[in-house]
């Protein structure tokens, strides 16, 4: 009589990113070798919850799919799984909720899950991991903000397509003499806009982790304008204006929503000096999560996927796999989701963009 292979879920969660494809194709062609099944649990969590949304996940399934953006699997980033709120605070899933994930997962017979998710999904799985699931997470996020890993996959491709942005900016803003103020996400982090910014030559960069003030701002501008008027200003959508953290909100939901900050800062510098620059304000938004994953993101895909699958393999659940230089780690889910990794004045990039006379703040 032969055994039933061994069954692993593989869930997608939170916003995508490029690189998405590449782990999912990883674990299942690096784990068919080993003797799994795979499951692909559609739409994020909510996969798991009525109605249940699966799809199977065989080799044909994943083939040639991992230089594509997205996620074959789906993925949700609200929902009945949300386990944070606000601007990052922990909140407890509803019991019967994760009772029925967990209950779905059995009737399935799945015996474990691979989670590809950023601070929000991993702090799921976490929760479903103290239920006694079988869990290994893999660290995503184009923001590139979480902790006890060096690097994130898709961060790289949002770094690209905002630096490829910047660069086409650069030569609109001279042609015109004009102050033009580029948006890149990051939600409470800056790591997309300080990296974006140093290799797209801008001559400011602010970010949420630090302060700076409008009036030292304008005073840079000014003293710039003796000689160019023109200037590309790059700033994280999470960035604070005089303290203030600018969001929107969408009905009911607790969600801090990003977006729009650069026009903010655009009003506030023209209320200070009217008429003197001719700004605008372009928002980058989502084109730096879609698309293709860039060479880099690829071969930090595929290593994470492996990793994953050996992880698995090993039983080391509750663990997520992490970048140490170029090597992979694996290290506790519980270390990585307790406080976002935000940009400091000793990160080098940061350090390379002062030493440049970059506007910082
Ligand atoms: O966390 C990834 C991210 O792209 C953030 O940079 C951004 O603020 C947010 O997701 C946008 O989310 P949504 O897809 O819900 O608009």
């Amino acid at each position: 009589m032969s055994m039933a292979a061994r069954k692993i879920g593989i869930l997608t969660g939170g916003g995508d990113c490029a690189g998405l494809n590449a782990v999912i194709a990883s674990i299942v062609r690096s784990g068919l070798r080993l003797g799994y099944e795979f499951v692909g649990i559609e739409r994020g969590w909510e996969g798991l919850l009525e109605p249940i949304m699966v799809r199977p996940l065989a080799l044909k399934d994943i083939q040639g799919i991992s230089h594509l953006g997205g996620t074959i699997l789906r993925t949700s980033n609200k929902g009945r799984f949300a386990a944070k709120v606000g601007a990052g605070e922990n909140a407890p899933i509803d019991p019967d909720i994760l009772a029925e994930a967990k209950r779905t997962l059995d009737k399935l017979g799945i015996e474990g899950l691979m989670v590809m998710g950023g601070d929000g999904s991993l702090s799921g799985a976490l929760q479903l991991a103290e239920l006694g699931v079988n869990i290994v997470g893999v660290p995503k996020t184009m923001d590139n903000d979480l902790s006890s890993t060096d690097q994130t996959f898709g961060f790289s491709t949002a770094v690209d397509v905002a630096t490829e942005a910047i660069d086409r900016i650069h030569t609109t803003a001279a042609s015109h003499d004009r102050v033009i103020i580029v948006e890149c996400m990051g939600r409470h982090t800056g790591w997309v806009a300080l990296h974006a910014g140093l290799a797209g030559g801008a001559h400011a960069i602010l970010i949420p982790e630090q302060e700076f003030r409008v009036d030292d701002l304008i005073v840079f501008l000014r003293q710039r304008a003796a000689t160019r008027r023109s200037a590309v200003l790059v700033v994280a959508e999470g960035v604070k204006i005089e303290g203030d953290i600018h969001t929107r909100s969408i009905g009911s939901s607790s969600e801090m929503l990003f977006g729009g900050v650069s026009a903010h800062l655009m009003r506030e510098i023209d209320q200070r000096t009217p008429g003197e620059f001719e700004m605008r304000a372009v928002v980058l938004g989502h084109t730096q999560r879609g698309g293709s994953p860039n060479a880099e993101d690829r071969i930090l895909a595929k290593k994470y996927g492996v990793a994953a699958m050996q992880a698995y393999d090993q039983g080391k659940f509750g663990y997520m796999v992490s970048l140490r230089g170029r090597t992979m780690h694996t290290v506790p889910i519980a270390d990585a989701v307790r406080e976002l990794k935000a940009v400091t004045p000793e990160v080098p990039e940061y350090q390379a963009a002062q030493g440049l006379g970059i506007f910082m703040g």
